[in-house]
């Protein structure tokens, strides 16, 4: 109720200045009494995954917390992971605006933000901070003007910056809103990119003397022959998890709504069948040797089931988040 009032405030002004006051607002009432608006208990249901322990299998994707500035706003929400970034070496603007849009109608959103982001270092000073008890998640990538044959580099420098402050990290390849990003999902230039960070990753398991998980990020836009290949170079290279799945370019859900024809990447209700069948064809090739993460479309206890019924052991939100709040979290977790 308290949220629905909320929301139509926030539905009154752009997309982004609404997320960009939301998250100021989370900043402010963390710790005073006026948390009260969003701080919820929920019930213990945990799960193993990664060799992590998650006090609930609900976790908050990617993007939404790209600074990691409301960590503990969202770990006062009761999500047993809350994943921020995608944070890149170097901060930089993103896209031009606008860049954010809703599909009301659809529960959707387009977005084309292009990881706005104000850097690794500024993410860490930011988690070093924060004081939480849930899961933290944190999803690297490259900065848009690091040509695409040295991605790579990028990702073992968040992955070294982050490395001992993270409970996994998230490697995202699968944004449509950077160049050529999603090049790297595909053949030898994953294999590689994987080879690569599993070698970083035993590095600094030896240094830090902690073994962090790593879990690659993965589009809703591939054949089946395509995420067949991906299991593969998964399972060759040990690789500890697969989130399933980022936002799509397809449109044939909302063709004709306002807004449909903006570029960037949809999410919502619109993915949700998509994403699913994604994360069906992922358990079904990796069994339980590596966990699926399945996140797209999740706005009622019943999506976030069907994520796991078809595989997913945990399951993220993003703009089930959005159009339903808070409470969508205690509805999943209560009911599991
Ligand atoms: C505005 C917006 C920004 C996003 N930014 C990122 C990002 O920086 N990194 C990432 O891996 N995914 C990002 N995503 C994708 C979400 O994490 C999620 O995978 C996708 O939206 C599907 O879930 P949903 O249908 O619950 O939103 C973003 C999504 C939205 C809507």
């Amino acid at each position: 109720m308290l949220y629905r009032l909320a929301r139509t405030g926030f539905f009154q002004l752009d997309a982004e200045k609404a997320h960009d006051l939301a998250i100021q607002n989370f900043k402010r009432f963390t710790g005073t009494p006026l948390d009260l608006f969003y701080r919820q208990q929920l019930p213990a249901r945990p799960v193993e995954c990664m060799g992590l322990t998650f006090r609930n299998p609900v976790g908050l994707a990617a993007g939404l917390d790209k600074n990691g500035e409301c960590i503990e706003a969202f770990d006062a929400m009761g999500f047993g992971f809350v994943e921020v970034g995608t944070v890149t070496p170097r901060p930089q603007s993103g896209n031009d605006k606008p860049r954010l849009f809703r599909l009301v109608q659809a529960e959707g959103i387009i977005n084309r933000m292009g990881f706005n982001n104000l850097g690794v270092d500024n993410l860490i000073e930011n988690v070093k901070k924060a004081k939480f008890d849930c899961v933290l998640g944190i999803n690297i990538g490259k900065n848009k003007d690091t040509p695409i044959e040295k991605g790579a580099e990028d990702y073992l420098i968040c992955m070294e910056k982050v490395y001992q402050y993270a409970g996994y990290i998230a490697v995202n390849i699968s944004s449509p809103n950077t160049p050529g990003l999603r090049s790297l999902q595909y053949g030898e230039a994953l294999d590689e990119l994987l080879a690569e960070l599993k070698q970083k990753q035993s590095e600094l398991a030896a240094k830090h003397d902690k073994y962090v998980p790593l879990a690659l990020k993965i589009a809703p836009d591939l054949s089946d022959d395509e995420i067949k290949q991906i299991c593969e170079s998964l399972i060759k290279n040990n690789i500890d998890g697969v989130i399933a799945t980022n936002t799509t370019l397809d449109r044939s859900m909302v063709d004709g709504m306002k807004h449909a024809n903006e570029a960037g990447g949809l999410s919502g209700r619109p993915v949700q069948l998509r994403s699913t069948e994604v994360v069906r064809q992922l358990h079904e090739q990796l069994g339980e040797q590596i966990p699926v993460i399945g996140v797209g479309g999740i706005d009622s206890y019943v999506a976030a089931k069907e994520k796991m019924m078809a595989g997913a052991k945990l399951v993220q939100v993003y703009s089930g988040f959005i159009y339903h709040g808070p409470g969508l979290v205690a509805k999943i977790v209560k009911n599991l």
